[in-house]
């Protein structure tokens, strides 16, 4: 029995018209605690809705989630989610915003805050404590996003697109802090992405799924020492392996497209 198991998840949604919208199907998927696996696949495909699921925000139509054992029903500050859009609260300051679980658990305010400054020291914000969100840049709010979720000591982590709204030069820099806090902090992580590159430099294992309904396509082991050299001829081997598996789920015109960029050519 894995930390973190999926079995035979499905998800529909209804819609006005017409027939339901089938996002996912038979999504089964087992890691082991202190597991980093990447969720990778093309736009539409599902990866949201399996995270949404594991956090407990949707109900899956069919299947179930279970985290060390106990199924998922409902969100729980055992699951820690960041999501792409840093959802801080804009009215507290950063410290406060990191401290919010503690506080709605009733965590005294001494113990609460030192547990505060631990984890703003582990994202690297040391000194930003009393700045407001609006004054941090797009890269700071994760790392708050981050702490805040790390605050409640959950069992796993949810992470999808994270640093997706991020410039290519802060993306990269926080996929290195995140390596960091994940070996520190040795969390069960699933993190959602549809770049391979950030799928191979983070992840253990990187599962790849197909268009919609999302169904597992592929799994791959990633067994390259950290910090990973995006150069390594086995990296590169495995980016284009998984370049071409995606490929094939693409709508013809955009999948020649899409292939070629992540080849690192032009169409
Ligand atoms: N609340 C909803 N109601 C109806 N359909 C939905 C809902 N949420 C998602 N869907 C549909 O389910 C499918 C999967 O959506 P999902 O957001 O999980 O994809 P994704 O892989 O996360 O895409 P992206 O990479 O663009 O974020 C899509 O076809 C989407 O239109
Ligand atoms: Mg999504």
């Amino acid at each position: 029995m894995g930390y973190l198991e999926a079995a035979g998840v499905r998800k529909t949604f209804e819609v006005e018209e017409g027939e339901p919208t089938v996002a996912v199907e038979e999504f089964t998927l087992s890691m082991a605690e202190g597991e980093f696996v990447a969720l990778l696949g093309p736009s539409g495909c599902g990866k949201s809705t399996v995270l949404n699921i594991m956090a407990g925000f949707l109900r899956p139509s069919a299947g179930h989630v279970l985290v060390e054992g106990q199924r998922v029903t409902a969100p729980g500050s055992d699951r820690g989610v960041v999501f792409q859009e840093h959802a801080l609260f804009p009215w507290m300051r950063v410290l406060d915003n990191v401290t919010f679980g503690p506080r709605l658990r009733g965590v005294p305010r001494r113990e609460r805050l030192e547990m505060g400054q631990r984890f703003v020291d582990l994202v690297g914000l040391t000194g930003f404590e009393r700045h407001w969100p609006r004054q941090l840049s797009g890269g700071m709010k994760q790392r708050v996003a981050i702490a805040r979720a790390l605050t409640n000591d959950p069992k796993v982590l949810l992470m999808d697109e994270p640093f997706g709204a991020l410039d290519a030069q802060n993306r990269r820099m926080m996929q290195d802090e995140l390596v960091k806090i994940w070996a520190a902090t040795k969390k069960t992580c699933l993190f959602v992405t549809h770049s391979i590159e950030e799928a191979l430099l983070l992840a253990d294992r990187v599962v790849t799924m197909t268009a919609r309904p999302g169904r597992i396509k592929a799994v791959h082991e990633v067994s390259l020492a950290r910090p990973r050299d995006d150069a390594a001829p086995a990296f590169v081997t495995l980016k284009r392996e998984l370049a071409d598996l995606l490929q094939q789920e693409l709508p013809e015109e955009a999948g020649r497209v899409a292939g070629a960029e992540s080849r690192g050519k032009r169409p």
